[in-house]
């Protein structure tokens, strides 16, 4: 079976439990705690920065997998590095100078990854993939939890799956949106490799049942 990991979103977790709620969910089998942080500026929505991320490290001993919605990127790059992120990923649109912000990312002691918008065209790939040790493939338009699956997201998850693949190189392919049980297996056999989860696991009151059934359909 390929290393495949769930990487459970705490935006819809409990926040005014976060921590409990962060601990429980890895002790359900969460790989990754993904962590979303929205501007309202590039996203219409605001959520939460280095200082919950900071406030949940010690709770964790995961990777916390940073998705900034953010524009600017760069100046908030150091202060999640240091807040403990251990993966930083950005919009490509969304930074001026692409190749510098991955730098950063890199500079920091971090891993770094582009996400791709359901209309966001896949070229921004061409000259970074020695750069990269994520990508993410938005399967909603970024902004809000609970929304549904885009099925399109599945052929761009391949065309990227055939991008890593003939790099030859070790590349995360994550998609994050609308994902849960009835559908992981379909972006599975896409080529994702890890799957970000929001209100299909903090939504039901048994986070290891909902995991569980989440690796049993990747094990098929
Ligand atoms: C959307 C966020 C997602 C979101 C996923 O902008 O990037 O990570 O929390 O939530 P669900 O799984 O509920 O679609
Ligand atoms: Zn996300």
């Amino acid at each position: 079976m390929a290393n495949y990991r769930i990487a459970p979103s705490i935006l819809s977790a409990d926040f005014a439990r976060l921590g409990e709620e962060v601990r429980n969910v890895v002790t359900a089998g969460a790989d990754i705690i993904h962590f979303d942080v929205m501007d309202n500026h590039y996203v219409p929505n605001l959520t939460i920065g280095p200082l919950v991320c900071e406030a949940i490290r010690p709770h964790v001993q995961v990777p916390i997998d940073v998705h900034l919605m953010v524009k600017p990127v760069d100046r908030i790059i150091p202060d999640f590095a240091k807040a403990g992120a251990n993966i930083i990923t950005f919009h490509p649109e969304a930074s001026v100078h692409i190749d510098r912000s991955l730098q950063l990312i890199r500079d920091h002691g971090c891993k770094a990854g582009l996400v791709f918008n359901p209309a966001t065209p896949l070229h921004y790939l061409d000259h970074v993939m020695d750069r990269l040790d994520m990508i993410l493939i938005m399967s909603v338009n970024p902004g809000f939890g609970g929304q549904s699956f885009i099925p399109e997201a599945l052929s761009k998850i391949a065309a990227v799956r055939r991008r890593i693949d003939d790099s030859g190189r070790d590349i995360m392919l994550e998609v994050d949106g609308g994902i849960k049980i009835e559908n992981i297996a379909e972006a599975a056999r896409a080529g994702a490799d890890t799957f970000v989860a929001g209100s299909a696991i903090f939504g039901k009151p048994d986070y290891k049942t909902v995991i569980d059934a989440m690796r049993g359909q990747l094990a098929q």
